[in-house]
């Protein structure tokens, strides 16, 4: 290559407005605020379909009936036990370790346990697929349980997928409004698109390589804070906020400091992330419910000042925050729950990369020197 046709090369930092795959599981209109499930909109399925129905429609790509949904979510239920072996490496990881590197490592362990684990065909991927969408929210119930010293729990056959999640996660029974709360969070957060964390795992994918490789690296890109970490930070900030009249100075310096609000700004929203307004319903709801009306009344003042002073909208980590706080789930679980939700985007984007797949390998602008003289190391 000649120095000219390796300076040509236009660098799209970012890869905004990159076009990478094609795809018919999830579309985001930004300019509308509008999210469609395999031509779905969010907002009349949202509070609407259980979290199975969802995981189904995404998968197949068509509504199921309640005899399927019915089927699905009990075979999700009777896979939700986990290998011995991962349950003592939960009880072996540091209680420092953050949930989101430790789920990182008991998915990529789950592989050594799973009969399936090397092969790819289409029928082999359905049986792992259901096994992890079942196997991720109990690693993260076990593994707040065993932290807390507190007794595992097994599903309840009597619950669905996410109120077993909750379930097994507190230990006591949901109430109506928490068990409807949990399943539109997952419901929500299950696909988005070419995100980070959903791109990683077509990467991934692209090489033929497993889907627990896969559903891994998808886990480490959703843990950082510009991706699903932000819900975490969200609460920490409202929780040290606590008077809503403290609100507008405490935002205010965080902006004259240059500091981005955690929960706010999105790369392709130009208007109102379509899940924050349902979540924002919930959270009052549930806010009011259990007597913690101020915390719901910060969050409003935080999104008035945010958008007085930089015209910037919430995005789906901001309301999330409030709506697991008041359903009982410790902030440092937050994104954990993001990834047991969005497991189910990230395994219809895998299946669907499989199955018309081509190597991604893009290419990059070389920024260093050529043909330098070699020294030999002794002569250095
Ligand atoms: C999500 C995010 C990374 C998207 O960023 P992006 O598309 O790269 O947008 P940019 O970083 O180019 O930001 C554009 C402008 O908006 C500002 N902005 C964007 N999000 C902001 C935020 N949360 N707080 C304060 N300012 C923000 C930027 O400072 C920038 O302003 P400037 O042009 O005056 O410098 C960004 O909005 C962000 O960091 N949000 C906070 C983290 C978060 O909530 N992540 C969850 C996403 S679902």
């Amino acid at each position: 290559m000649t120095q000219d046709s390796k300076d040509e090369k236009k660098v799209v930092r970012g890869l905004e407005d990159v076009v990478a795959a094609e795809t018919s599981v999830s579309y985001v209109d930004g300019v509308h605020g509008r999210l469609y499930y395999q031509g779905y909109d969010i907002h009349d399925i949202a509070e609407e379909m259980t979290f199975s129905e969802v995981v189904l429609l995404l998968w197949n790509g068509g509504l199921p009936t309640r005899a399927e949904r019915d089927r699905f979510s009990s075979e999700i239920v009777a896979d939700m036990r986990l290998p011995s072996q991962v349950v003592d490496m939960l009880k072996l990881t540091p209680p420092t370790s953050h949930p989101m590197a430790v789920l990182r490592t008991a998915v990529g362990m789950l592989a050594h346990f799973d009969p399936d684990v090397e092969d790819i065909s289409p029928e082999a991927n359905r049986r792992k697929a259901r096994r992890l969408l079942a196997q991720i929210p109990t690693i993260i119930a076990d593994l707040h349980r065993i932290r807390y010293g507190l007794p595992l729990l097994s599903p309840d056959p009597n619950y669905g997928v996410s109120s077993n999640f909750l379930y097994m996660l507190r230990g006591t029974p949901p109430t109506e409004l928490e068990r409807k709360a949990m399943r539109l969070l997952m419901v929500l957060l299950s696909d988005h698109g070419l995100n980070a964390s959903t791109f990683t795992a077509r990467v991934i994918a692209s090489t033929l390589s497993d889907m627990h490789s896969a559903l891994a690296g998808a886990i480490g890109s959703l843990k950082g804070p510009l991706h699903g970490g932000a819900n975490e930070r969200v609460m920490e900030m409202i929780l040290n906020i606590s008077d809503v009249d403290m609100v507008k100075e405490y935002i205010e310096g965080m902006l004259e400091n240059r500091q981005r609000i955690m929960g706010f700004g999105h790369r392709v929203y130009r208007t109102e992330d379509p899940r924050a307004t349902h979540l924002r319903r919930y959270s009052e709801m549930l806010c009011e419910a259990n007597g913690q009306r101020s915390l719901y009344e910060i969050s409003r003042r935080i999104e008035q000042t945010v958008m007085e002073a930089k015209g910037i909208y919430p995005n789906v980590d901001f309301y999330s925050a409030t709506v697991q706080h008041a359903i009982g789930i410790p902030p440092e679980y937050y994104t954990a729950i993001f990834a047991a939700s969005r497991a189910a985007g990230w395994i219809a984007h895998i299946m669907e990369q499989y199955a018309n797949n081509r190597l991604m390998r893009p290419t990059s602008k070389y920024t260093g020197e050529i043909g330098l003289p070699f020294v030999p190391i002794d002569q250095r």
